[in-house]
């Protein structure tokens, strides 16, 4: 323990509010190795969520389209083992349009979704049929192939068996973990966004040694890295948001013992960044949420001076910045999260070394924060997800009530009664962990620390069920990393660190 406390020395002054740690210093970091805590991830999901809730406003357009969209496939086919997919067994599944609204929206939005499972041989003719989140866990071998489709493979073998999981609503056959092909810098407290053409921005972030301001993007048809100019500023712990025109526009963050107030913009057609104008103050740790194509939402964080509450907003027409009214708390490391009915969810944080149950909704039409039901535990470092129902899920992150102050329960806000209710805990504690909504409405929760080790456990939870499933083992434990849910649906988990060790390492699920 003595040693792990000594390598993860930075992280705990990252920390540093937890118990074992008396200094309340933000600024505490020393060797300026990393930045302070670790609230990427948690920005990535909030990105992610919010990508998503984007392209549920847009599924109307779609959805008359559904079945043309549904037939087409691409044969871009990752094989992982034998297996063959085709074309022909479209018919089937079609219909499959039942389950939640938006599940199937999100679905429709996405041009490809993955399905996996098709047996080589034996097989029992399971056509598991629609039912939303069934998974059907016929067979052994899976592969991800991304196609679109309804439909699947019809297997190699003989078998009159076509087995798919309804894409369009769940395709939940088996997943398994594979490499992807590494990075070209290792990074932790980086961000990861999905860019409409399906590529993968990765910008900044740190290792033991230094910050970074390079980008990267991986593509997903060859798996490759390439560089992609570098951001003015080195930033780690900062925000990443994927706007509607595609462009990616990132604020705030830690550098060198210092932090940023400049925002940059990143345009995928010139694959340059340029400089926007600076916020109002310096923050990382912070929360950015996209209210359509106009505004920009920042919450929170922290700088020299502790804990914030201001908020600011940005607008991407005239790139201005306007305050807008304070958090009723302060807040670093939580949560902010879009709501289908637009407003902004921020839940949890540390404020000043004391954890927070709190949760606010901001509404943007009157730009007035709502103190609305206090979660039942507190917490920072958690995740936080709209699910197709609408209601919000978070989950684990660092609090009080468990082994180490790591949690391993998850509740439910439903924006409706805005209550929190308990749901099912996860089968492990985590903070600084992942969270990805799939294809299906479910929940890919990897990694994170718990208190002792950097955990290579991952876990789905099912949000009709609401329950918890393990999943396999990532190859590599590791928090602070991203997690990207490509148009595939397939899940790209990207560096991270454990204690000392930050990598370059990216998996896909
Ligand atoms: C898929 O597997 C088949 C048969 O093993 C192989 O011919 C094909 O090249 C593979 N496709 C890809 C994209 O790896
Ligand atoms: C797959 O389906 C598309 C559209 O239905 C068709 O154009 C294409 O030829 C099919 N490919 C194979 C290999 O069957
Ligand atoms: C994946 O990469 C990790 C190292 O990051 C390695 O330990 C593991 O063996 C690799 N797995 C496979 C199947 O190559
Ligand atoms: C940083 O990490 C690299 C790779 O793990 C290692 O070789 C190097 O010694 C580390 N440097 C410091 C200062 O810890
Ligand atoms: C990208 O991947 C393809 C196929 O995997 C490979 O042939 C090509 O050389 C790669 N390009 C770069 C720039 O790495
Ligand atoms: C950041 O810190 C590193 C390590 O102390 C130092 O080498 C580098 O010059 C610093 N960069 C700036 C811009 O201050
Ligand atoms: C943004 O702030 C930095 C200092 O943090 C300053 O050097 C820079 O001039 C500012 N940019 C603008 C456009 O005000
Ligand atoms: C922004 O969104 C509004 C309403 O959603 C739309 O009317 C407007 O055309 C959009 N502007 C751009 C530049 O996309």
């Amino acid at each position: 323990m003595d040693d792990v406390e000594e390598i993860y020395l930075p992280s705990r002054n990252q920390h540093q509010t937890v118990s074992k740690s008396s200094d309340h210093h933000w600024v505490s970091v020393t060797h300026n190795r990393l930045s302070k805590r670790f609230k990427i991830s948690i920005g990535v999901c909030a990105v992610i969520g919010v990508v998503i809730f984007l392209l549920v406003l847009i599924v109307p357009t779609l959805t008359n389209n559904k079945s043309t969209f549904f037939t087409t496939t691409t044969n871009t086919v990752i094989n992982t083992t034998t297996q063959t997919i085709s074309n022909s067994t479209i018919s089937t599944s079609t219909t499959t349009t039942s389950t939640s609204t938006t599940s199937t929206s999100t679905a429709s939005i996405l041009t490809t979704t993955t399905s996996s499972s098709t047996s080589t041989s034996s097989t029992t003719p399971t056509s598991t049929s629609t039912t939303s989140t069934s998974t059907s866990r016929t067979t052994t071998t899976t592969t991800t192939s991304t196609s679109t489709s309804t439909s699947t493979s019809t297997s190699s073998t003989t078998s009159t068996s076509t087995t798919t999981s309804s894409t369009i609503s769940s395709t939940t056959a088996p997943r398994g973990w594979s490499n992807a092909s590494r990075m070209n810098n290792a990074r932790a407290g980086h961000t990861a966004s999905v860019l409409p053409n399906g590529e993968v921005l990765i910008a900044g972030g740190n290792n033991n040694v230094s910050y970074s301001s390079s980008t990267e993007l991986y593509d997903p048809a060859t798996g490759n890295w390439t560089f992609t100019g570098s951001m003015n500023y080195a930033r780690t712990q900062f925000t990443a948001t994927v706007l509607e025109n595609g462009k990616v526009f990132v604020s705030g963050g830690y550098y060198n013992d210092s932090w940023l107030n400049s925002a940059e913009l990143y345009d995928p057609l010139t694959r340059t960044w340029t400089l926007a104008n600076n916020m109002s103050v310096e923050r990382h740790q912070h929360e950015a949420s996209l209210f359509g194509n106009r505004t920009v939402l920042i919450t929170g964080g922290a700088n020299t001076l502790g804990d914030l509450n201001s908020a600011e907003l940005y607008d991407l027409l005239t790139g201005n910045w306007f305050s807008t009214i304070a958090m009723h708390y302060r807040r670093a490391v939580h949560t902010a999260t879009v709501l289908v009915n637009g407003q902004v969810l921020v839940a949890g944080g540390v404020q000043s070394g004391s954890f927070l149950k709190s949760a606010e909704l901001y509404d943007l039409s009157t730009g007035m924060w709502t103190m609305t039901g206090n979660m039942n535990f507190e917490r920072w470092q958690h995740t936080a997800t709209v699910l197709p129902n609408g209601k919000v899920l978070v989950a684990g992150g660092l609090g009080y009530y468990y082994s180490n102050g790591y949690l391993i329960n998850a509740e439910l806000y439903d924006p409706l009664t805005g209550t929190w209710t308990n749901t099912a805990s996860m089968n492990y504690p985590r903070g600084k962990h992942t969270a990805s909504i799939l294809k299906n409405g479910n929940v890919l929760v990897t990694g994170g620390y718990n208190g002792i080790d950097f955990t290579n456990t991952a876990e789905l939870y099912d949000f009709v069920t609401e329950t918890w499933t393990i999943a396999d083992r990532m190859f590599d434990g590791r928090y602070w990393h991203t997690a990207s849910v490509l148009t595939s649906d397939i899940v790209l988990v990207t560096g991270g660190a454990r204690f000392s060790d930050y990598l370059d390492g990216a998996e896909l699920y």
